[in-house]
Parts: C-alpha cells; sequence; structure tokens
C-alpha cells in the first residue's frame, strides 16, 4: 500500500510543517510537533477524518433505520448491563486495565459466546496463534466459529475483516497496531490516534462491533492519547484491588448506557467467573461486633450494594492530624468531622482519623455520610454498632439527616441480605407498617438521633 504524506502538526496552535521541530515556528511551543497523515487516504475529500460514512445529505430523524436488534448479547450478563444491556451494531468499545488483570481472558470468553451467532475476529497483535489457542482450551469455550489473526498492521487487519465481515471484532492491543502512513513507531500517540481512527470509521461504516484493548499507565490512565476516550462509544475499565482475585468492570463512558455501572467477576483457574451477588463479597461477616465498622447500602451504577465501612481513630502525635480515606473523598471527611463537632457534641481535631472502604469500592455518593460518622464514632468510644444493622443517609452542615435516592430499594437489599435494623433518613422510610420481612426502619432527623439509635 502507497505511503500517505506526512506532514507533522502542533499539538498547540495547529500550525503545519512538513518537517520535524522542537520547537513549533508558529507559536513557539516546545515539544509539541506531531506526526500526522497529510491527506486522510480513501476519504475522497469528504470532510476531515473520522467522519463516519453518510450519504452527504441531511434527513429526518425518524426516517434513520435502526435495524433488526441492534444489541448483540455477550453472553455474560455482568458485561451486558454494564454495556448498557448488549453491544451495539458498530458500537466501539474500549478496555482498559492493568497489565495481566485479565482482559484478554475476558474478551476471549466473550468472543466464543459470540460466535456462536456468527461472525467473530479476533485480532491479536501481543500473543501469537498458538497461544491464544491454548488459553481457550484451557478456558474450555468452544471455538468452533471463532476466527483468529495474528496481525500488527491496521491496513491489513481491514483487509481480514474486509473479507470475513465479522459482525464482532476485538483488537488486543491497540498500542501494538500500526498504520504503514505514518513513520512513527507502534504505541506512540501518533500511531495510535490514527489507527484507532481507521478501525472507529471501519465499525461505523460497516456495523461491525468493536473492542479495543488498551494499556493502563502506571497512575492508571489509559496508555496513548486521551483522544481515544473521545474517538470511542462506551470506556471499561478493569481492575482489582491488591490482588484479590475479584475483578471490577466499570464503565467511565457509555453513549449507549448509563455510566458509572459496575460489573463483577472471579478469576479463577478456569477463567473468569460472574459473581451474581456482589454484596456477599464485599461483606466481610465478622463474628461478634467490632468497634470501627458500620455496614452501609451504596449504589453501584443502578444496583444497590452491601459494603462495609470501617474506621480506626487513634491519639494523634502529630500538630497536624491525619485524615486518610481509602476508597472515599478526604475533604467530605474533614467536613463530616467538623459536623460531628459541632452538632454531636464529639471532638476529634486532637485524633487521626482512617477510614477505609472494604473490598476496593469506591464510594461517591453522599449515602456514606452518616455511616462514616457512626463508624467514627464507634471507634473513637470502643464500641460496636450492634451487628445486623446497616445505615445510610447524607449529613447536612446543620446536623440534619437527609434523604438519598432509591431508599427502598437500600432497605430491601439488606433485608434480603438478613438485616435486622436499618438507621436512615426519615424520608426514607417506608411510611406505616413494616414492609420489610424481619427488617426494623428506625428513621432519623437529626445527628443526634442517628447516635442514639446506634449505640443506644
Ligand atoms: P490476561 O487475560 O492475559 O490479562 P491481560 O490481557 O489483561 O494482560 O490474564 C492473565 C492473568 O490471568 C494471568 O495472571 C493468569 C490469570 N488467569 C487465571 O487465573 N485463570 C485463567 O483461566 C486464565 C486464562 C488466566
Ligand atoms: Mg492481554
Amino acid at each position: 500500500m502507497a505511503r500517505g504524506r506526512t506532514q507533522f502538526n502542533c499539538t498547540a496552535c495547529g500550525a503545519l510543517s512538513p518537517k520535524w521541530a522542537g520547537q513549533c515556528p508558529e507559536c513557539g511551543a516546545w515539544n509539541t510537533m506531531e506526526e500526522a497523515v497529510a491527506a486522510p487516504a480513501a476519504t475522497s475529500g469528504r470532510g476531515p477524518r473520522g467522519q463516519y460514512a453518510g450519504d452527504g445529505g441531511a434527513r429526518s430523524l425518524v426516517d434513520v433505520d435502526l435495524g433488526e436488534d441492534p444489541r448483540h448479547r455477550t453472553g455474560l450478563d455482568e458485561l451486558d448491563r454494564v454495556l448498557g444491556g448488549g453491544l451495539v451494531q458498530g458500537g466501539v468499545v474500549l478496555l482498559g486495565g492493568d497489565p495481566g488483570i485479565g482482559k484478554s481472558t475476558l474478551l476471549l470468553q466473550t468472543m466464543a459466546n459470540l460466535a456462536q451467532q456468527g461472525g467473530a475476529l479476533y485480532v491479536t497483535g501481543e500473543e501469537s496463534l498458538r497461544q491464544v489457542a491454548m488459553r481457550a482450551s484451557r478456558l474450555g469455550v468452544s471455538t468452533d466459529n471463532l476466527q483468529v489473526a495474528a496481525e500488527t498492521c491496521v491496513e491489513s487487519i481491514l483487509a481480514v475483516a474486509g473479507r470475513e465481515r465479522p459482525r464482532v471484532m476485538v483488537i488486543d492491543s491497540i498500542q501494538t497496531i500500526f498504520t504503514e502512513q505514518l513513520q512513527s513507531a507502534p504505541g506512540s500517540v501518533a500511531q495510535v490516534r490514527e489507527s484507532a481512527a481507521l478501525l472507529v470509521r471501519h465499525a461505523k461504516q460497516s456495523g461491525t462491533a468493536l473492542f479495543l484493548v488498551g494499556h493502563v499507565t502506571k497512575d492508571g490512565q489509559l496508555a496513548g492519547p486521551r483522544v481515544l476516550e473521545h474517538m470511542v462509544d462506551t470506556v471499561l475499565y478493569f481492575e482489582s484491588e491488591g490482588g484479590s482475585r475479584f475483578r471490577l468492570l466499570r464503565a467511565v463512558k457509555n453513549r449507549f448506557g448509563a455510566a458509572n455501572e459496575l460489573g463483577v467477576f472471579a478469576m479463577d483457574d478456569a477463567g473468569l467467573k460472574e459473581v451474581r451477588n456482589p454484596s456477599s463479597i464485599f461483606l466481610s461477616r465478622h463474628e461478634e461486633a467490632v468497634s470501627g465498622s458500620v455496614v452501609m447500602v451504596t449504589r453501584e451504577g443502578s444496583r444497590p450494594l452491601l459494603v462495609e465501612l470501617q474506621s480506626l481513630v487513634a491519639e494523634t502525635t502529630l500538630s497536624n492530624p491525619r485524615r486518610v480515606t481509602v476508597g472515599m473523598d478526604q475533604n467530605r471527611l474533614s467536613m463530616l468531622l467538623a459536623v460531628l463537632h459541632r452538632h454531636g457534641g464529639v471532638f476529634t481535631a486532637d485524633q487521626d482519623v482512617f477510614i477505609n472502604v472494604v473490598g476496593g469500592v469506591r464510594v461517591t455518593e453522599t449515602a456514606s455520610d452518616l455511616p462514616v460518622l457512626l463508624a467514627v464514632l464507634s471507634s473513637l468510644r470502643d464500641r460496636a454498632v450492634p451487628q445486623q444493622t446497616v445505615v445510610f443517609g447524607e449529613v447536612g452542615l446543620a446536623g440534619e439527616i437527609r434523604p438519598v435516592p432509591n431508599g427502598e430499594e437500600r432497605l430491601r437489599e439488606a433485608a434480603k441480605h438478613g438485616f435486622r435494623r436499618a438507621i436512615v433518613p426519615k424520608k426514607n422510610a417506608p411510611r406505616g407498617g413494616r414492609p420489610f420481612e424481619g427488617l426494623e426502619v428506625l428513621p432519623v432527623q437529626r445527628l443526634g438521633d442517628a447516635i442514639d439509635a446506634a449505640f443506644e
């Protein structure tokens, strides 16, 4: 294939130059010149690269053909939910994660399922075909209709895809792919961006659903340009906490569903298994009640999740006491401690306060306010909150306990797992009677009421 003309763009001001330079001749910025394709191949003058195929005209939105069943089920319910109900035709999903977390395993299992419905192509740029076959046999998945290719040149990949016409294609990984039109090495910003743009355009034109695997750098960002996240429809992160066998699949962007959905898998010697009842893994049930531990009901995406919050409060030796949180916002903790001082009469300025959300979950919603304060108090006084108690609720700066969304659903989840008491905002308490089998609901309005209810 003929190599297109390349040129260099300044990423700061957009100036063009036929040669690379350390400093942009126009705006004078340093190290901003990047290689790019001068004339995008095969777009025959229709707009800039990255524009999707159309016939050039405008039409009424109701006339746009949706096609039959636009979603493909992947056969893994946890993945389907994170994707917003399945894979979308022509949709592009970027799957990021640390090395060895199980990205290739997840996608091989998914593709083996999808191949049963026909047309699945797995392109590997990192492993040999033999390695992929060995993994498949180890996973015990059926590989009858699954096509594989070991290829890193995007032009060849597109040629294979044009022949095979798969409904679903995996590129493992985008950092190994290069386009012949650029001279820079695979994995460089320009290469990743150009190859991804070509693959995305192919997906949109042909209706092929596309998975791109992306590496993650040391500080947890997707390696390569940030624009990769803008080019795709869905960005998923696959993560795990400190060597545990549980894997969390998180949607951080989704054009076809809710972001912040969470899927949970467990890795064992036969690959990834879905965890359908994640509440049970994030709760470490203690033999007896321990101080500093409070169970809360949070929400991850569209479902409730029981998680344990732990707090340790210890007298400080520093002039600035420490406020350390794992799995939640540290500033919020400082604010809550101020509320506890003012409205609960509890002084913590001479104490170090540590908060940990068990199981590597990140709690970002305000429903954790009340559980955090009760955990702090429990540790400070060395008095346990009775077992089988769940807590949730937002704490306002005036010491009032404010309602949180989806109260009933949270209470139902607690009842399902055998909890007997729930300390919740008054507005979240169900009206009348005892609608949840075996669960006593204690509605509270002020921080003081909540402290009384928790420690009787
Ligand atoms: P892999 O999918 O290769 O990770 P990635 O593509 O994200 O780099 O996963 C490799 C890890 O998974 C490796 O550490 C071994 C483990 N593993 C299992 O525990 N069980 C299995 O059945 C398989 C296939 C892998
Ligand atoms: Mg891999």
